[in-house]
């Protein structure tokens, strides 16, 4: 099955005991026993499995070319369950640019439980080699990155995690399957906050994980059944519909975000347009080896001024982008990353990092490309 296909029909069924196309909503908490432990179908209780959420799974897994898909209440929750199966003197090696409540959540969360984290770039793959020692057990990278639209190979980076016997977790929330499959280029985890383009309509949060090897895939259920982080009936029929659409919209981001890259890129106010796209980004070479159909939604930009001020003025005078934490819907939005998404990172390691003061982060959305360039035109002004 081709993915176009695969997003409406893969791993779903219609429902069999109403014939309905759609899974309904199954919003139950608990399924009948015939007789003690004797369920009458094959659900018991809606934290370890319930249908609704397990046709969003089965399309999860058909999307990423994996054997088992996991819903989870949150992009966070998710990240979470990889990081429950490992113990102090643990280490794990993560890319230096990643999503603000990553970071929060290893540095704040993990590392007081004893597991060391490096924060490396993971293009440097000599300095990524000479962090590893016995005690590293998991690599975790975000590509492209957010908010400066990083790359990293998972390729390159696969080799090296498949010799040295580590887990490889990628998260693929802005290049979504429809233009990049980490499962196939080597990864052994895919995670997703899905409250982005999966979902796609900014009204849900969830997050999900696909792997290929089933002992993974049961390991990881047992984790999120035992500790509880599952996502709720209504908001996996929400990510399921999202899902139905994501090869056109995706589609429609990528245009737009060329388009408005192409726009920024030559606005004498604007200093660097971070797009993976653009032939002049460090990384392209890689996106166009390992991203296919288009470069997404997602594209950042510094002023010319490298003024604070002037990204804020710009951000207050946006009208059909909306000022907004959060990616990947149908609408445009906008973001000052150092104030909004990335303000739990500390201001030297932001500035290391480069997001500096001056920086926006636009959610291209699939409206009608002049208008959003007509907003970007006068809010520049
Ligand atoms: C790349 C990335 N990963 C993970 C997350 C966390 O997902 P959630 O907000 O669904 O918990 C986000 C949220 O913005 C994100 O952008």
């Amino acid at each position: 099955m081709k993915f176009n296909t695969k997003v409406i029909h893969g791993g779903q069924h219609h429902d069999p005991s109403t014939g309905a196309v759609m899974p309904p909503v199954y919003q139950t908490s608990t399924f009948v026993q015939s007789s003690p432990g004797q369920p009458i179908g094959d659900y018991e209780y809606s934290r370890a499995s319930n249908p609704t959420r397990t046709a969003l799974e089965n399309a999860l897994a058909s999307i990423e070319n994996g054997t088992k898909g996991l819903a989870f209440s949150s992009g966070l929750a998710a990240t979470d369950c990889v990081l429950r199966s490992f113990k102090a003197g643990d280490e794990v090696i993560a890319m230096d640019d990643l999503y603000g409540g990553t970071y929060r959540m290893f540095t704040r969360i993990y590392k007081d439980s004893g597991i060391k984290f490096h924060f490396v770039d993971m293009n440097d793959l000599e300095k990524f080699k000479s962090l590893i020692n016995e005690n590293t057990k998991l690599v975790w990278v975000e590509t492209p990155t957010n908010p400066l639209m990083k790359l990293a190979d998972i390729e390159a980076i696969a080799k090296i995690t498949k010799e040295k016997k580590l887990l490889f977790a990628v998260d693929n929330t802005f290049a979504t399957p429809y233009l990049q499959k980490p499962l196939d280029l080597g990864a052994d985890i895919v995670m997703h906050s899905a409250t982005k383009y999966l979902g796609g309509h900014s009204d849900v949060i969830a997050g999900a994980l696909i792997v290929k090897d089933e002992a993974l895939g049961e390991q990881l259920h047992f984790q999120q059944f035992a500790t509880g982080a599952t996502l709720g009936p209504q908001d996996s029929f929400l990510v399921l519909r999202g899902i139905k659409t994501l090869h056109l919209r995706v589609q429609r981001h990528c245009e737009n975000g060329a388009k408005v890259t192409e726009f920024l890129n030559n606005h004498p106010k604007v200093k660097t347009v971070y797009y993976p796209g653009l032939e002049s980004h460090p990384f392209h070479e890689i996106a166009k080896k390992q991203m296919k159909n288009g470069f997404g939604g997602m594209v950042s930009f510094t002023f010319e001024s490298g003024k604070k001020e002037d990204a804020i003025s710009f951000l207050e005078k946006l009208q059909v982008f909306t000022l907004a934490e959060s990616l990947g819907g149908v609408e445009s939005l906008a973001n000052h990353p150092a104030l909004m998404t990335h303000a739990s990172i500390p201001e030297d390691k932001r500035k290391e990092i480069g997001i500096t003061d001056d920086l926006v982060r636009l959610s291209v959305g699939v409206e009608d490309i002049d208008d959003l360039i007509e907003d970007l035109k006068q809010a520049l002004q």
